[in-house]
C-alpha cells in the first residue's frame, strides 16, 4: 500500500464542485423546518441524493419516507429537491398535509415547460434517465403525452403522434455531451422539434462537468465524491473517463481503495452537487497524508447563484 500511496504527488481540485444552490436551499428547508416546528419532520424521498446529508438530518429528527402513505396525518411534510408529480401533490392536498416544497427552482422550470409544451398539443420527449425521481416527477406532468428518451437508441425509435408538434426537455443533471448526442438524433428525425428557451441541464451540472473535464485531462486518477444514487455525481465519473482519466465514485474518504492510487502522480478531485464540501476536505487531507505535496485548483466558473427559501421557512 505504501508503495502505491507514495506515487501521489499532486492533487488537482475541480472548481466549482460540491453543493449547488438548489441543494443548499433544500437542506436549509429541512433545517429551518426542524428549528421552527421541532422533530419529527417528514421528508418524501431523500432530500438530496447524499448519504451523509441524509444521515445528518436524520440525527436531527428528519424522517425520510418513500411515499406519503408513510406520513402520519397532519405531520409536516417536505418534498425533496428533485420535485414531485402532480399526483403526489394531489395526494398531499387530499390528506390536508402541511407541505413545504423544497423542489429546486430549476426543476420547477422544467415542470412548467412540460405543462406548456403538452398543453399546446405537443408530444414531449424528455431526455433523461429512467427511474430517477426527477424524471418521474416531470413525466407525471402530462401522463401519456411525455415520452422518456434515455439513450441514443431510443432517440432513433421513439414515435410521436405528429412530427410537426413535438418538443423536448432535458433532465437537469444529465451529461452535457450525452444529451447533445441524443438531441442531435431527435433533431434529425423531427426537424420541427421545439425546445426550452434556455438549457434544462442546470448551471451547476454544466459547470461541474466543465471543470472536471479540464482536470481529468491532466490527472492520472479522478476521485468524485458523491453517493451512488446521485445522478450528477455519476455523470462526473463518466465525463472524467471520457476525458481520459481513470475515475471512481466515493461516498467519502473511507471509500478510497489504495490500489487505485498505484502509479497515480496527479489525482483530480471533485464532488457532485449533493456532496458536502467537508467530505472533499477529508479526501484532500488523506491524499496529503499519503504524500501529495501540492494541492491546486482549476476553476472553470465562479458561481454566485442563491435561491430564496420557500415562504414557509423564510427568515
Ligand atoms: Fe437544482 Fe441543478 Fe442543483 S437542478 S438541485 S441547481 S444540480
Amino acid at each position: 500500500w505504501a508503495e502505491a500511496a507514495s506515487a501521489v504527488r499532486q492533487v488537482l481540485l475541480a472548481s466549482p464542485r460540491s453543493f449547488c444552490a438548489g441543494v443548499e436551499r433544500a437542506i436549509a428547508v429541512v433545517e429551518q423546518a426542524l428549528d421552527r416546528h421541532g422533530a419529527p419532520v417528514y421528508v418524501r424521498k431523500q432530500i438530496v441524493h447524499n448519504a451523509r446529508v441524509v444521515a445528518d438530518l436524520q440525527a436531527r429528527g428528519a424522517v425520510f419516507v418513500d411515499e406519503l402513505d408513510e406520513v402520519p396525518d397532519g405531520a409536516l411534510t417536505i418534498f425533496s429537491a428533485h420535485g414531485v408529480s402532480p399526483a403526489v401533490r394531489r395526494e398531499a392536498t387530499d390528506r390536508r398535509l402541511p407541505v413545504i416544497d423544497a423542489t429546486c427552482p430549476l426543476v420547477t422550470k422544467v415542470h412548467a415547460e412540460a405543462r406548456r409544451f403538452s398543453g399546446r398539443g405537443d408530444t414531449v420527449l424528455l431526455i433523461g434517465h429512467e427511474g430517477h425521481e426527477e424524471t418521474e416527477g416531470t413525466l407525471g406532468e402530462a401522463p401519456g403525452r411525455i415520452r422518456l428518451v434515455s439513450d441514443p437508441a431510443a432517440a432513433e425509435t421513439v414515435q410521436v403522434a405528429d412530427p410537426e408538434r413535438v418538443s423536448y426537455l432535458v433532465q437537469t443533471t444529465l451529461a452535457v455531451d450525452e444529451a447533445a448526442g441524443i438531441l442531435d438524433a431527435l433533431r434529425r428525425r423531427f426537424p420541427a422539434l421545439a425546445g426550452p428557451g434556455s438549457d434544462d441541464i442546470c448551471y451547476a451540472t454544466t459547470n461541474r462537468q466543465r471543470a472536471i473535464t479540464a482536470v481529468a485531462a491532466r490527472a492520472d486518477l479522478v476521485l468524485v465524491v458523491g453517493s451512488p444514487n446521485s445522478s450528477n455525481s455519476l455523470r462526473l465519473v463518466e465525463v472524467a473517463e471520457r476525458a481520459g482519466a481513470r475515475a471512481h465514485l466515493v461516498d467519502d474518504v473511507s471509500g478510497i481503495d489504495l490500489r487505485w492510487l498505484a502509479g497515480a502522480a496527479t489525482v483530480g478531485v471533485t464532488a457532485g452537487a449533493s456532496a458536502p464540501p467537508g467530505l472533499v476536505d477529508e479526501v484532500v487531507a488523506a491524499l496529503t497524508a499519503l504524500g501529495a505535496r501540492e494541492v491546486s485548483e482549476h476553476t472553470a466558473a465562479v458561481e454566485d447563484v442563491v435561491f430564496t427559501l420557500p415562504k414557509e421557512v423564510r427568515p
